[in-house]
């Protein structure tokens, strides 16, 4: 017979926002057997971030249980005896395939129900995939995305299997950029395709992106721009063979890796809550419009204070700390106290090669770059800031220490006013550190 199980807190997703939100609830004060979290993968929370850049590794790659969260943001690494410590029933391998709200009840693939009093909505992001767009030959082996760690698992076995082949990355946005480093780094023949001018349109300046794709170059990765995938050959045992593109050419590919974006998990909940900008809209305390059902992470568009509008997040740094808010709300409400507002500035980050670069705050408005952007300099250290409406807005900064991260953080937070353009160039990383 299928089970039915009741919890006063359930968290559906065990992704990064889940094992945070955990955490939160332990530190705010649970009692055993108050909370469940479900999870379709079959493995505790853990930093997804390791997957395209340290479980990739040629030499001594991550492995689970090295990053469970929280290490990703120097906190404890909660193990799976950890929740069984604390009364957290970890329900893994577990997909719910329909969620009713209106009678607090979640249903899995297997036939079991959940019912709940209180709902954490973290089911993340599902990858797009170009079968999505039927494109013909998407479907053959060796076709690849990334998401969870099995995803990482079957993508670490054909780097193994086709040693010193050739590798397709389709997509120029985070996953092409990190996954061609991790690529290369293993000796693969890489090269990149996207439709854009330049890599990750989303966030990089025609500048910046000079400096990544020459430095990508230098390593040795071929990048293809302003055309897409549009078919995919194999061989007579379905393997991809090579990938058809727009323009007309052809490149051959023993693997290839697929990164065209992310989308919310929503699905389950279409026509329940009420969504804004593809995602779940929920208040600063992370509830949606459903009172007692909360949701964090990718899946949440939240009013972001600092800037006066609603956006969602797509980072880990949000994941992590929306989870943790959402909690504080929930325990706040039922002890009658008020928690202080969200008021969150964006930070994203990424790791390739021996690059690292952060960014906090808003991409809009005129840009200023400066430092040193030589790509072939020993050490390149440069950054950009954003300035809208005579104010710095947005920060970034390739190869800074972690004092001047905290300096781009803090002006992006400010929001200084900006007399001439030309002496922040000038002054460039000396502006921040100022403030
Ligand atoms: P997350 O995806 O972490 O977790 C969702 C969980 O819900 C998963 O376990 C999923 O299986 C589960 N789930 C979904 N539907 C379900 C259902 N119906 N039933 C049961 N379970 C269900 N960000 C950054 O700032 N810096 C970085 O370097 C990186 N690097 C990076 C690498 C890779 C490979 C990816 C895919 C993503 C990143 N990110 C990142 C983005 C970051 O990891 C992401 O924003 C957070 O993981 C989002 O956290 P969530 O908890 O919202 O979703
Ligand atoms: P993305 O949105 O960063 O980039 C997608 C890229 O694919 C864009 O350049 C887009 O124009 C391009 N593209 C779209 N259609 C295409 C097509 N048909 N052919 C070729 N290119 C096409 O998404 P992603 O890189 O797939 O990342 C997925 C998710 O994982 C996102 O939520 C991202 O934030 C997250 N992620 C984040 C990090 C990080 O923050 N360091 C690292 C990895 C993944």
């Amino acid at each position: 017979m299928a089970t039915e199980k009741h919890f006063k807190y359930v968290v559906l997703g065990g992704g990064v926002s889940g094992g945070y939100a955990a955490r939160e609830f332990v530190k705010q004060g649970v009692q055993p057997g108050e909370l469940a979290i479900i999870s379709k993968e079959a493995v505790a929370p853990y930093e997804r971030p390791a997957l395209s850049k340290a479980y990739l590794f040629p030499q001594n790659p991550a492995r689970l249980p090295g990053f469970h969260v929280c290490v990703g943001s120097g906190g404890e690494r909660l193990l799976p005896e950890w929740y069984s410590e604390k009364g957290i029933e970890l329900i893994l391998s577990t997909e719910i395939v329909k969620a009713d709200l209106a009678s607090k009840t979640l249903t899995s693939a297997a036939g079991a129900t959940f019912t709940y009093e209180i709902l954490l909505i973290a089911t993340g992001s599902s990858v797009i995939k170009l079968s999505d767009f039927g494109t013909p030959g998407a479907d053959s082996n060796n076709i690849l995305y990334l998401r969870e760690v099995d995803d990482a698992d079957k993508l670490y076995a054909a780097i193994q299997a086709k040693k010193g082949g050739k590798a397709v990355v389709v997509g120029g946005g985070y996953i092409g950029l990190e996954l061609s480093a991790v690529l290369k780094m293993n000796n693969l023949d890489v090269t990149m395709v996207f439709p854009e001018p330049w890599c990750m349109p989303r966030l990089f300046t025609a500048e910046i992106a000079a400096f990544y794709e020459s430095y990508y170059t230098n390593k040795g990765v071929k990048i293809v721009k302003g055309t897409v995938a549009v078919g995919f050959d194999a061989d007579a045992n379905g393997d991809v063979t090579a990938v058809k593109l727009k323009d007309g050419s052809v490149l051959e590919a023993d693997i290839v890796v697929v990164g065209v974006g992310g989308r919310p998990l929503t699905t389950l909940f279409k026509g329940q809550v009420a969504e804004e900008k593809g995602g779940i809209k929920t208040d600063a305390s992370f509830e949606t419009s459903v009172p007692g059902v909360y949701a964090v992470g990718d899946v949440a568009t939240f009013p972001m204070k600092i800037y006066n509008d609603v956006r969602r997040v797509e980072h880990v740094d949000h994941s992590r700390k929306s989870a943790e808010q959402a909690v504080k709300a929930i325990k706040g409400k039922e002890a009658g106290e008020a928690v202080a507002e969200y008021d969150y500035l964006p930070y994203f980050y990424s790791r390739s090669f021996d690059l690292s670069w952060q960014f906090y705050g808003d991409n809009v408005g005129e840009t200023v770059l400066f430092g040193d952007s030589d790509p072939s300099s020993a050490k390149p250290k440069f950054g950009s800031y954003w300035i809208n409406d005579g104010k710095v807005l947005g920060a970034f900064l390739e190869g800074g220490s972690p004092d001047e991260n905290s300096a781009i953080a803090k002006v992006a937070k400010a929001q200084p006013a900006v007399g001439s353009l030309e002496e922040l160039k000038k002054e460039g990383l000396q502006f921040a550190s100022k403030i």
